[in-house]
């Protein structure tokens, strides 16, 4: 759920909060040099200015590749680990690898997850990424056990290679495609059919399609709820997709499909089925996994595409498996989970694009506890960013790290607590499998019949701090077979 957990969107919420704070001035009570019992010291740093403190520093645009000229400076000026004042908190910014990792295993008991109220607004208080405590436990073991009777079920895998095969089915008779709009035309047809059994041009479809954009809209807005605001929108889409959901609940029910059998064939079913969660939990579960399946994935595509296309050593590499893979299979056989474990090569570029990609930036979390870590000390109440692009782009971690290089993962252990390009301890993404399975398909069909070159060489990822290609990754396409 990248992209909120991205949403570093602050910028313009902040923004929002500014004109808000005028009629409530905000006093920094604390002087940030700090000083716990034992006698350590808060991180040294800088608050910046009044209120707004470093906020706008530490969101200015980047190439996502790069940690930006923010952290740069601030790691040079202060170490890996220091405080600042953001999203209108005090706060430890943190860039070390291994508080990172205590911050992340440390969830519950001494750190929570704490996204900025706006974001409420939006998710509503049952999403998971803001849920905490029971509630939380609750729908992530949803979540949890969804995605593993999921992920290697015919039906959900054959729906993944028929959207893939009718995203690049579209291509035929084009040079010229936007990789970024087909990517996340791919990744919402595919979710959307295994979260409502829905398909493609069935106008529901599309009426939750526009409203899911208005949704995410909203996301990266001035929180203000007045009328015609890109905030009020996203407030009214999310109603409006919440009330197709119930109604979609209600003929289920009435037609009496619901539970978890092995014919179950999307999470509305399963969940319908489970008295663990309440109606209200349910419908906010399956907008969670509509944001959450949708926008991060079809970037995860985009990166790869991205990273291929300047790689010719990797991009004949993994069409090789591709192709060996298709060898032993029957003339338009559909892919099994089996042929998705023989994708080695693929895995590791996959890891390879989301560790230079960076797709989620940094996550939010605050201090239940003073905290005392490596000699610092982190005061309770105060928020605590975790950068999870440091460790990636961090040459003591990784060898020439601006350099896409997916061999590199051939000696390093791919599911090391030091890579957490989806988060970690108990809030890691409960959908990463998923996501790499709908790019390993999409990239199959791909890798099998198409070439092509990115149109602008200047095109690269930039950090808003939500990721994004300038011009929508445009490319040169060129068809290598005659795809069926
Ligand atoms: C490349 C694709 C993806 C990336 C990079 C990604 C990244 C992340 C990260 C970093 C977190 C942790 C947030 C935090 O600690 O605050 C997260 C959480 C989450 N993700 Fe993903 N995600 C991806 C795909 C998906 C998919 C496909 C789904 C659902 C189908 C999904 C659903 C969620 C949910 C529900 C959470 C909240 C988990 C919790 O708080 O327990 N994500 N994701």
């Amino acid at each position: 759920m990248g992209i909120i957990v991205v949403v570093g969107l602050f910028m313009l919420l902040l923004l929002g909060f500014l004109a808000l704070s005028h009629f409530k001035p905000l006093i920094i009570k604390y002087d940030g040099s700090g000083g716990g019992s034992s006698g350590l010291l808060i991180p040294d740093g800088s608050l910046g200015w009044p209120v707004i403190g470093e906020t706008l520093g530490f969101l200015e645009p980047h190439p996502s590749t790069s940690l930006g000229s923010f952290l740069q400076n601030h790691c040079s000026k202060y170490g890996k680990v220091f405080k600042s004042h953001l999203f209108l908190a005090p706060t430890v910014v943190s860039c070390d690898q291994e508080l990172n990792c205590f911050i992340l295993q440390n969830e519950g008991a001494l750190f929570e997850c704490s996204y900025p109220k706006p974001i409420h607004g939006i998710l509503g208080k049952l999403s998971m990424l803001v849920a905490v405590g029971d509630t939380h436990r609750r729908l992530r073991s949803a979540a949890l056990s969804l995605v593993s009777v999921t992920k290697s079920k015919p039906q959900f895998l054959n729906d993944i290679e028929r959207a893939a095969l009718e995203v690049l089915g579209s291509w035929r008779n084009e040079d010229r495609v936007l990789f970024c709009e087909d990517a996340r035309k791919f990744t919402f047809n595919v979710i959307v059919k295994q979260v409502l059994g829905l398909t493609p041009d069935e106008p529901r479809t599309r009426a939750i399609l526009h409203d899911f954009v208005t949704f995410m809209r909203g996301l990266v807005s001035i929180p203000l709820y007045i009328p015609g605001t890109p905030y009020a929108r996203a407030v009214q889409a999310r109603q409006r997709i919440s009330s197709s959901v119930r109604s979609i609940m209600e003929e289920r029910r009435q037609a009496g499909r619901g539970g978890w059998n092995a014919t179950s064939s999307d999470f509305l079913e399963i969940l319908l089925g489970m008295d663990t969660l309440s109606d209200d939990e349910k419908l906010s579960f399956i907008l969670d996994s509509l944001l959450g399946g949708y926008e991060t994935t079809s970037l995860l595509m985009s990166m790869v595409v991205y990273f291929l296309g300047q790689s010719s050593a990797a991009f004949e590499q993994a069409k090789l498996e591709h192709q060996r893979i298709r060898s032993r299979k029957k003339e338009d056989e559909c892919l099994s989970w089996d042929d998705y474990k023989k994708m080695e090569f693929t895995q590791k570029v996959m890891n390879e694009a989301l560790r230079c990609g960076n797709i989620v930036k940094f996550v939010h979390r605050k201090a239940l506890k003073d905290v005392r870590f490596k000699g610092f000390y982190i005061p309770r109440g105060w928020k605590v960013l975790p950068v999870l692009s440091a460790a990636n782009l961090d040459p003591t971690l990784h060898a020439n790290p601006l350099q896409f290089h997916p061999w590199r993962w051939e000696s390093h252990d791919q599911t090391s607590k030091k890579f957490t390009p989806f988060g970690g301890g108990s809030r890691c993404c409960p959908g990463f499998e998923l996501a790499k399975l709908e790019v390993a398909f999409f990239l199959h069909h791909l890798l099998l019949n198409f070439r092509w070159k990115i149109e602008d060489e200047e095109e690269q990822p930039i950090a808003y701090p939500y990721v994004e290609f300038k011009t929508g990754l445009a490319l040169r396409v060129e068809s290598c077979s005659n795809m069926s």
